[in-house]
């Protein structure tokens, strides 16, 4: 971490701070992570901030909180590179890159409305993830393009 960082954002006591995400991405990070600011969740939000590995990075500390896995693996979707730091007494006790899921279920809406998932029947969603992007189990539509747009709140 650079000065520059330390003095933008600062340290947390305890909780996760996701790192290396593609920028332009924390809002959407944010939205996978069901912070809409009405919450009690206390967030902290860097935003194109300089990076070696990336060039530019956003950057998103949650206190107090862990992810879960489904969480981890909309994630790794949107930012592949994002490494996800946990914070205990100040100290980063575990990091770790997120992985790439096979697939996710119950966390993206398809977008054919004639979809059984997208019915009145509760059936969950779920999508293979393939090399350009994530396909429908039950219909087969392939969301290439801004998969954040389609997660489930
Ligand atoms: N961090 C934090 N609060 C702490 C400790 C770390 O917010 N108490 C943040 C740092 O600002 C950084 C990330 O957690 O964004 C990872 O911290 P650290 O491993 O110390 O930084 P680097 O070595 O730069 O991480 P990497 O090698 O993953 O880039
Ligand atoms: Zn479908």
């Amino acid at each position: 971490m650079t000065d520059k960082e330390a003095l933008r954002v600062s340290k947390i006591e305890n909780g996760t701070v996701i790192d290396h995400i593609s920028a332009g991405q924390a809002l959407n990070v944010l939205a996978i992570l069901g912070i809409d600011g009405f919450g009690e969740d206390v967030v902290s939000i860097g935003m194109n901030v300089p990076s070696d590995r990336l060039g530019r990075k956003d950057v998103v500390k949650v206190e107090g909180r862990e992810l879960s896995q489904s969480e981890l693996d909309v994630l790794s979707l949107i930012a592949p590179a994002a490494t996800i730091n946990i914070i205990r007494d100040f100290d980063v006790v575990d990091k770790h890159r997120v992985e790439r899921p096979e697939s996710v279920t119950g966390v993206l809406r398809c977008p054919n409305h004639n979809c059984i998932t997208t019915e009145a029947e509760p059936v969950d969603s779920e999508f293979d993830v393939v090399s350009d992007g994530v396909r429908c189990e039950y219909c087969g539509t392939i969301i290439r393009e801004d998969i954040a747009a389609h997660i489930l709140v």
